[in-house]
């Protein structure tokens, strides 16, 4: 059963990963330390780093998984990726997480991007309610889901990937 199906936006364009998005991938945003730094993953030191992630989710899309590749209009060149992180088809929620590349932030696209997948999330399954969380002093990602109508529920503290302590605040969007 295949979830990722392709979304359309103003500006961009969400479809399934390819292979053919491996290199503009690594470039573009994977290897930028900027993009990686309240994430949990590692900024990729060589392509081969970004070959392996994104074969996995290309592996996994006929199981449901929800992996988009952002590309922005009018070239539909790979800038982001917006993801289903964990997935609780039984729970009847989802928590997001998302990252684009410098060049396109603070233009309003992963706005764009997170209203697109939730729509859809919430057209296509019974969720209840989709959730984020970001790093208390990631204030760009605070803000991007603020201004797609989530709501604070709670925060929470725990490791980030270099084992130091982080708040981390959880954010909502209930089925409307
Ligand atoms: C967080 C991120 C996804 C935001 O994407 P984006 O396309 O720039 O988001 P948007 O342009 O839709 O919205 C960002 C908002 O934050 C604001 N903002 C940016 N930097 C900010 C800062 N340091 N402090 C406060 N607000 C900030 C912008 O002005 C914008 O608000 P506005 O539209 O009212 O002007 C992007 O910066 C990114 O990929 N960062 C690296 C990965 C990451 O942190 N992902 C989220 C993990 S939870």
């Amino acid at each position: 059963m295949l979830r990722t199906l392709p979304l359309n936006t103003e500006n961009l364009y969400l479809r399934k990963f390819e292979e053919g998005d491996i290199q503009a991938a690594f470039d573009n945003w994977m290897s930028d330390k900027n993009v990686s730094e309240f994430l949990t993953w590692n900024t990729h030191k060589n392509v081969n780093e970004t070959r392996r992630i994104i074969n996995s989710w290309i592996l996994y899309y006929k199981n449901g998984t929800m992996d988009w590749c952002i590309t922005l209009r009018p070239d539909l060149v790979p800038v982001g990726s917006i993801t289903a992180v964990q997935d609780f088809p039984e729970k009847q929620y989802c928590e997001i997480g998302y990252c684009i590349a410098e060049r396109c932030w603070n233009k309003g696209y992963m706005s764009e991007a997170i209203k697109a997948v939730v729509s859809y999330i919430f057209s296509s399954t019974d969720y209840m309610w989709i959730q984020a969380r970001y790093d208390s002093e990631n204030e760009a990602s605070g803000k991007c889901l603020r201004k797609c109508k989530f709501r604070k529920v709670g925060e929470v503290t725990g490791k980030n990937k270099n084992g130091k302590e982080r708040q981390y605040v959880i954010m909502r969007i209930d089925r409307p």
